[in-house]
């Protein structure tokens, strides 16, 4: 196998998807506080992220849980967002990392056509996650699990 951090995958729009550096990944770190996003756990290794003419634009990670895997830490930099990349960056993990791959989140819609389908029946980690999410990043909307589905 191929170690992702050299392969270079070109997306549309100029976007170039690879591991992250040490600073890149500091950034990435703050970019999840700031968009209050699960910061537990976080693992260099496990991201991918998305630039465009060398800019960090986006970024995404798989956890990997001793039951499951699971997508998180996903986040597009505001002002590029609607524009394809955190659907190349969800692309790209499930790429990855296609087995027994679960995610938590509030846009199950932005999630289905990407192959995530909403479940109730899912493994501790997730379960875990769910709990995480609605004691700690309170929002008016309701937490779904979703499996990943297509191969
Ligand atoms: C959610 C997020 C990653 C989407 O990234 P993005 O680059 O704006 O998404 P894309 O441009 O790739 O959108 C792909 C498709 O999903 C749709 N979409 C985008 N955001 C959506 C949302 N919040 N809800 C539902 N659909 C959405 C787009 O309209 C687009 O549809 P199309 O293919 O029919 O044109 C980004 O808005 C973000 O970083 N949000 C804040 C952090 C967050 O919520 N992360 C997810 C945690 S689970």
């Amino acid at each position: 196998m191929i170690a992702l951090s050299t392969v270079f995958i070109l997306y549309p729009m100029d976007l170039i998807l690879k591991q992250p550096n040490e600073l890149e990944f500091k950034k990435i770190c703050d970019y999840i506080n700031e968009f209050e996003l699960d910061n537990r756990s976080l693992q260099k290794d496990e991201f991918i992220a998305a630039y465009r003419n060398d800019e960090l634009v986006g970024f995404g990670r798989i956890r990997k849980h001793k039951d499951c895997n699971e997508l998180c830490s996903l986040g597009v930099i505001t002002n590029e967002r609607r524009k394809g990349i955190g659907k190349a960056l969800v692309s790209a993990l499930t790429k990855k990392e296609p087995n027994n791959l679960y995610l938590v989140c509030i846009i199950p819609d932005f999630f289905e056509p990407l192959g995530f389908v909403e479940t109730s029946n899912y493994p501790i980690s997730i379960l875990d996650k769910i709990d995480y999410c609605s004691n700690e990043l309170v929002v008016p909307e309701k937490y779904v699990a979703m499996k990943f589905k297509r191969d």
